[in-house]
Order: structure tokens, then sequence, then C-alpha cells
């Protein structure tokens, strides 16, 4: 009867309720990003892309291919027949994988994933998603873009870097950039089969793209809607985070268009806070009736964990009504009792 007995019982559901309820926060809906009181639909955009980068370390004799991947609305299905330790985990939202290749051609090819941004919540060492929304005009590395635009900052991913043996945290931050005549799928980059970025124009003058301007992230030179604009170590708040950024040219980034009819209304956190609450105390008072059963052959109202509490709820409340009634009638007479 004594009240440690609940306490196996309340922690489980604690635990539960946390748990699911970082899960829900973690995420957001690529259809209704609303940020400053600007909503975004980014529904088109969903699918899975890919942009490329190339580099080549002359240090480490190496040439580096990355496939960037990424999935702004749902988390990425690993491609059929690949193998598990040449894909990013489960969870993944964003995903490198880097194909190192020795530039002496003796040695074989190695692929390393890199979990970029995901949400890795139940895989243990994972941190949250976190995704930040920002508009464009607004976003502080001084960036001038006219037609404005949406800045979604994806966290998650951590990459150890053999060398220090330490492990690097890893974001994606992807610009949306208004362009009123692109859909954003132009020249990519879905998930199926090679793609080139088309070779600049013939006359060899350089496109300037809205963020081209020198000073911040310069992006490929492609006609592509989904350009790679860097993928380098960072400061934040004075620790190192490999930082992918991508610029994507859409209409949808375009603070006035609303791609078709409205959606209905989407459950929002508090809907989802209720239900986990709700289910939370339900497993709980499930489980510790049960413990309660099992461990102490209790029955009756000691089945329930604070079984006394609740069945004096109902004297509770009177007594708290009549607290109340006699506090609104003892104002007018100091001192009175009122019989019940
Ligand atoms: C390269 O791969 C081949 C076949 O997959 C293997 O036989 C060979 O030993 C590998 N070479 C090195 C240097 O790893
Ligand atoms: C990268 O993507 C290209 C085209 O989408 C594909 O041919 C290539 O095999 C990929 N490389 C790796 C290492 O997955």
């Amino acid at each position: 009867m004594g009240p440690q007995r609940i306490n196996e019982p309340l922690s489980l559901a604690l635990i539960t309720l946390t748990s699911l309820g970082s899960l829900a926060s973690a995420s957001y809906d690529c259809r209704d990003i609303i940020t400053e009181g600007v909503k975004f639909n980014l529904e088109k955009l969903d699918g899975q892309f890919i942009a490329h980068w190339s580099r080549d370390d002359l240090e480490a004799e190496a040439r580096y291919n990355y496939n960037f991947t990424l999935d702004i609305c749902h988390v990425l299905k690993r491609h059929k027949g690949a193998k598990k330790e040449e894909s990013c985990s489960q969870g993944t939202r964003v995903c490198a994988i880097e194909e190192m290749i020795p530039l002496s051609g003796t040695n074989n090819a190695t692929i390393i994933p890199i979990d970029i941004a995901g949400t890795y919540a139940l895989g243990g060492n994972g941190k949250p998603l976190d995704p930040k929304f920002e508009l464009l005009s607004s976003s502080k590395d001084g960036a001038q873009i006219e037609q404005g635009g949406l800045r979604v900052e994806l966290h998650g991913g951590q990459h150890e870097l053999k060398e220090i043996k330490k492990k690097i945290n890893q974001r994606a931050v992807i610009d949306f950039v208004c362009d009123p005549n692109r859909e954003g799928t132009e020249g990519d980059e879905k998930d199926i089969g090679d793609f080139e970025p088309e070779s600049g124009d013939s006359n060899g003058e350089r496109k300037l793209g809205p963020r081209d301007d020198g000073e911040v992230g310069k992006c490929e030179d492609s006609e592509a809607s989904l350009r790679f604009c860097g993928y380098e170590l960072e400061k934040v708040d004075k620790n190192d985070v490999k930082t992918l950024r991508l610029e994507w040219r859409t209409k949808y980034a375009c603070k006035d268009v609303h791609s078709g009819p409205t959606q209905p209304a989407r459950w929002g956190f508090f809907t989802w806070f209720i239900i986990i609450l709700f289910l939370a105390i339900a497993s709980y008072l499930i489980f510790g009736s049960w413990l309660n059963y099992n461990r102490y052959g209790a029955r009756g109202w000691d089945l329930l964990p604070h079984g006394d509490t609740i069945r004096d709820i109902p004297y509770v409340l009177k007594d708290v009504a009549r607290n109340v009634v006699t506090t609104v009638q003892g104002s007018g007479s100091r001192g009175g009792y009122s019989a019940v």
C-alpha cells in the first residue's frame, strides 16, 4: 500500500511521455512552414533529390566525390541493393555519400555515408533534427535577396573523423530562393539515374545566381534548380559544425504563391500533446494496475496506482467547492461557518 510501489510505472510513463513529446516536436510539416508570419508550402518539392560535389585533395592524393541526397518532406529511403555500411542511418533526411578514389589508382575506392541531418531520437547518440526556419531577407549573413525566400536549417547528424577520432556535428542549410519562373525541379536531380550539371554558357560568361555575390556561399554554376553551395567546417557558438549549404530556386519560396486549395487543418501541437498525455496516463494506469495486481495481489480500488487519491477526488472537489462557497459567502459575514 506504500507509495513506493508506483515508482516504476510512473517513471516509465514519464519516459514514454518525454520521448514521444520530443519526437512529435522534432519534426515539421513541409506543407505548412510558418516563419515570421509567412506561410510556405514546399509539398511540391517532396521526394529525394541529389546534388553533387567533387574535390581533389592533393595532400591525401585522392579525389572525393560527394552525392548529397535530401528529402525535405520525409526521411530518406535506402536504395534497393545498397549496402547498409554504404547508406545513411535510418531516419536521415539529408545524407552525404562520400566516395574516396585514390589518385594513385592502386587502391580501391572507399565509400563512406555521412548522416548530415535527420531524426535519430531512437537511435541512441543522435542529436535532434531541431529544424529552424528563417526568412531569407532577414537572415543574418547579409545576403541580399530581392524576391525573398526561406532558409531551412536541419540538424541531427554526426560523423566521426577517423584521423582525429572525433565526432563532428553536421547540419544542412538550405536556402529556398524565390524564383517565380521555376517549379524547383528543373534540371534535377531526382534520385533516379545520372545527373551531370550542365556546363556553363558557350561564351564563358558566368551566370550570377541570386546569392552569388562573392561573399557568402558561392554556389555551383549550374542551371539546375537545386545547387550545391558548400560543405565546409563552420564555427557555430565556437563549435565546429560541418555545414552543407544548398540553394534551391523555386516559386514555392515566393511569399504569395499558394499551391492548390488550402489543406484541411492539420493537427496542431496541442492536440498531439493532449493525445500523448492521455495515452501516457492510460498506460500508466494500466501498467500500474497490472504491477499492483501481480506483485501485491491488489484488488478493486487498490489495483489503481494512487487508488486512494483517485477515490478521494470527489471528496476533494467537494471540499474545494465548499471552500470557494465559504470564501464568497464569508466575505460578507466574517468568521461565519456555513453548514454543508
Ligand atoms: C580491390 O577490390 C578487389 C575486388 O573487390 C579485391 O580483390 C582487392 O583485394 C581490392 N584491393 C585493395 C587494395 O583493397
Ligand atoms: C552518385 O550519384 C550518381 C548519379 O546519381 C551515381 O551514378 C553514383 O553511383 C553515385 N555515387 C555513389 C558513391 O553513390
